[in-house]
């Protein structure tokens, strides 16, 4: 289908609701992010395959497919229909449901490391327990993080989430809750080494950096963390929030072929309802299998995100083969596409890009290091974004775009033509 021009849209239906919003819901959003996306936060009425249709009848190819989880895009008949079956069973949120049994197993069979599992609503969640399992297992107390890497929100993990900076990240937060967080760059296992110690419970990656931009780690260091912390008697956290069932029905951990204590699961894993897990070998769980470790949750394992997410593994576990190929085949050739068309425009731009996620960038050097980003205009990507919007494609606003098992070859040449008439118009 050709995508609209980028003057034929109109956004009055997304402005108006913004106007009305705003009166009682803190910036009209649900979370902070969806504001930035311009001109206006589009106002989604419904949604199929990767198709969205905003209040003012505009189509969008979607890239941002949820912030991630909708791997099989808004529809999947398979995840709606087990949903609606769920429900017909009454809600019974808060009870046991057999349901739970039988994702721990699908997590067993797909997740390399994944032989015990729990399950909470939220990967920020989802994080902390991990978090407590660590330092319940160990009996220290220090934990290591990468700058620019995300693992939620709370005060402990929601620093250092710019490259370069060790900074809290709003305002508001409690400055001794990440006291005992060390910061390093990703990629440093030199700096690693230097503050290893008998205090450290535990390194937490996000093992390809998606939420930093799009980095597959550099060859050997996940080895090294592995090694290194193995050696020092910590754990190895991979939050797998993001790649967990996106990058592999084995997630980061069995495309690198490097296996941690303990992952942390959410999004995909959900089938697009809110859903997350912790799972490790019986051993890193034991903390909280043994009941030491406290796992509390008014909405865990809720049966219609339990569902959803058992119909989701499934269709990939019967599909694998076929489907992740095909995504990523698509991935490459949007990245190669866009890469094309920036060259031969002679326009500042670069694109990251690792499996089904990929990362574009308003920049006039190459960003190939975390550290490339220090000190790049992140608005320039957020005009560029909305560019995309005007001509019908929606990433996220900070120009991270997940791909589908909805889109098709036309849909990656037709964003393809949108990326090169919004670049031929880009400012050098
Ligand atoms: C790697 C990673 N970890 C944790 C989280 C937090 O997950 P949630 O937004 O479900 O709390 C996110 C969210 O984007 C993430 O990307």
């Amino acid at each position: 289908m050709p995508l609209d021009g980028p003057h034929s849209r109109s956004f009055d239906g997304s402005l108006a609701y913004r106007e009305r919003a705003t009166r009682v819901l803190a910036r009209g959003v649900s979370s902070s992010p969806r504001a930035s996306q311009r001109p206006v936060a589009v106002l989604q009425e419904r949604a199929s395959g990767c198709t969205v249709v905003d209040a003012d009848g505009n189509s969008y190819t979607d890239y941002a497919l949820g912030y991630g989880p909708l791997l099989l895009g808004h529809s999947p008949v398979p995840v709606l229909d087990a949903v609606r079956t769920e429900l017909d069973r009454g809600l019974r949120t808060g009870g046991v449901t057999a349901g739970e049994a039988e994702l721990a197993e699908r997590i067993a069979r797909c997740v390399p490391s994944g032989e015990v599992s729990t399950f909470l609503s939220s990967g920020t969640e989802a994080v902390q327990l991990a978090l407590r399992i660590a330092r319940a297992g160990t009996g220290r107390t220090r934990i290591v993080k990468f700058r620019g890497h995300y693992h939620g929100w709370t005060d402990s993990m929601h620093v250092a989430n710019s490259p370069g900076s060790d900074a809290l990240t709003t305002d508001g937060q409690d400055p001794l809750a990440s006291a005992n967080v060390i910061c390093l760059e990703w990629g440093d296992l030199e700096g690693l080494q230097a503050v290893l110690d008998d205090t450290v419970a535990a390194i937490i990656t996000e093992a390809a950096a998606i939420n930093a931009g799009c980095f597959e780690p550099e060859a050997g260091f996940l080895e090294g963390l592995r090694e290194a912390t193995r050696a020092n008697g910590s754990l190895l956290i991979f939050d797998e929030v993001i790649t967990g069932f996106r990058l592999g029905l084995g997630g980061a951990q069995q495309r690198y072929g490097v296996f941690p204590d303990l992952t942390v699961l959410g999004k995909v894993l959900g089938g697009g309802l809110p859903l997350s897990a912790v799972t490790g070998p019986r051993t890193a769980m034991h903390p909280v299998v043994s009941g030491a470790v406290l796992h509390r949750g008014t909405y865990n394992g809720n049966p219609l995100s339990v569902a959803a997410g058992n119909a989701c593994l499934d269709l990939l576990e019967r599909h694998a083969e076929e489907l992740y190929p095909r995504m990523e085949a698509l991935g490459a050739a949007l990245a190669a596409g866009i890469r094309e068309s920036a060259e031969r425009h002679g326009k500042p731009f670069a694109v990251n890009h690792v499996g089904t996620c990929l990362q574009f960038f308003v920049s006039e050097r190459p960003i190939t290091r975390l550290t490339d980003l220090i000190g790049l205009d992140k608005d320039r990507i957020l005009e560029f974004s909305e560019q995309l919007v005007r001509r019908g494609v929606i990433t996220l606003p900070r120009g991270l775009m997940y791909l589908s098992t909805e889109h098709t070859d036309a849909d990656i040449e037709a964003t393809i033509s949108a990326f090169d008439d919004a670049l031929s118009s880009l400012a050098n």
